[in-house]
Formats: structure tokens, sequence, C-alpha cells
């Protein structure tokens, strides 16, 4: 597991949605005959909510077209590692932006802006508070869940936006993009493709996604 969300739980992803749906969400991405299979290991990778080792390209590939002058940030390798409580401060998409990574203690990996909702102080992690670690901004004592980035405490009046990230083979951790304030990484995933590759994002199943032409199929594939 390494993209930022946590396990599923009870049969279900983080944002609810049911295992069967991600299967057959699957199922009809590997019947559309014209996705091919680079396509489709970058969408098992990314709709698991998982990592496919070696998952960086997958995941740069899917958010980044390499010549985009704008659009999905580059990805950005922040750490060579990051073990089970450990966090790791870096800056992401560009350098004016704080964002955290942290490990929980089950191999959840997690990545968020460090910038609060509230006015805008720098958020810590902290590993020695809740049950597996908080995310802490000491001005105003707001705290949000490490899992999700959802306020938990004190004033802020959002959750934490996400940065996903992926972990490569060699252990290694990057950033590869963000969402917006609670946006599920999956949404957030289909808010970019719908602006960089909406056949893609059409494929995916993704809500209010174009229905792509010719051109546009041949450009996603
Ligand atoms: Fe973070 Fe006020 S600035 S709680």
């Amino acid at each position: 597991m390494s993209l930022t969300e946590q396990p599923p739980e009870h049969g279900t992803d983080p944002n609810g949605t049911p295992d069967a749906a991600q299967a057959a969400l699957r199922d009809r991405i590997s019947a559309d005959s014209l996705t091919t299979r680079r396509d489709y290991l970058r969408i098992v990778a990314t709709v698991s909510g998982g990592l496919a080792v070696g998952g960086v390209a997958v995941a740069s590939g899917i958010l980044h077209r390499h010549g985009d002058s704008d659009g999905a940030p580059e990805p950005k390798r922040i750490a060579d590692q990051i073990l089970p409580g450990d966090s790791v401060a870096f800056r992401y998409p560009d350098e004016e932006d704080r964002a955290v990574a942290v490990r929980l203690e089950d191999g959840t990996l997690a990545g968020y802006s460090a910038v609060c909702t509230h006015l805008a102080c720098a958020v810590l992690w902290r590993k020695d508070r809740g049950s597996e670690g908080e995310l802490y901004c000491p001005c105003h004592e707001g705290v949000f869940d490490a899992r999700t980035g959802e306020v938990t405490a004190g004033p802020p009046p959002r959750a934490l936006p996400k940065v996903l990230l992926v972990e490569d083979a060699d252990g290694s951790v990057w950033a590869v993009g963000t969402t917006r304030s609670g946006e599920s990484v999956q949404e957030g995933l289909c808010r970019q493709l719908a602006e960089e590759r909406p056949g893609l994002a059409d494929r995916l199943g993704c809500p209010g996604a174009a229905a792509p032409g010719a051109a546009e199929r041949s450009r996603s594939t």
C-alpha cells in the first residue's frame, strides 16, 4: 500500500467504494480493447489505492506527460525510504509548498500538505500522540487524522489536502500528485486526468469525463 490512502476496511476502500465495484471497474478496463496493458497496469495501481512496485513510472506516466508545461506536477523523489513511525518533511509540488509524508505502524504511507487549513501554520507529525500518531498544528491545537487528513480537533475548517505518494522497488518514496482539501485520491486523479487525458479518464469511469474522440483515444494509449 503506498498511495496516500488507508487500506480497505471491511470490504470497502477508504472512500467507501465497495471492492466489488473496483473489481468491476478493472474488468471493464481490461475488457476494453482500446486499453493497452501499460494503461491497465497504471489503472490497477491507481484504483487499487495501492502500490505496484516500480510504480513511480506508472504513477508519473498517468499523471504527467513529458513536456507538459503545466497541469499535473512532475514526480519528485522525497526520501530513500520511510520506516514505520517516521515522517519526512518536503516541498511539493513547488518549493514554497510545505508537505509531510508519514509511515504508520501498519505500513500505510500517507502524504499531506503541511500547511494548516486554519491560519497556515506548519503542521507537524507527532508519533506519540493518539493511537497511531497525529498531524498536529501547534498554533491553535489543530489535529488531523494521519490516515485521512480529516480534522479531529481544534479550529481548522477543512481536511489537509493530500499528496499522492508511491514507493518504488528500491524503497524510495516519490510524490506524484496532489488532491484538494476533502478530495479523495480517486477524485484527485480523475480531476487531473480530466484535464490532461480525458480519454483515459473516461475509460476509468471518472464522473463527468467527456466521451473521447478518436484523436483522444489515440493520444491516451
Ligand atoms: Fe493551525 Fe490555527 S493555524 S490550528
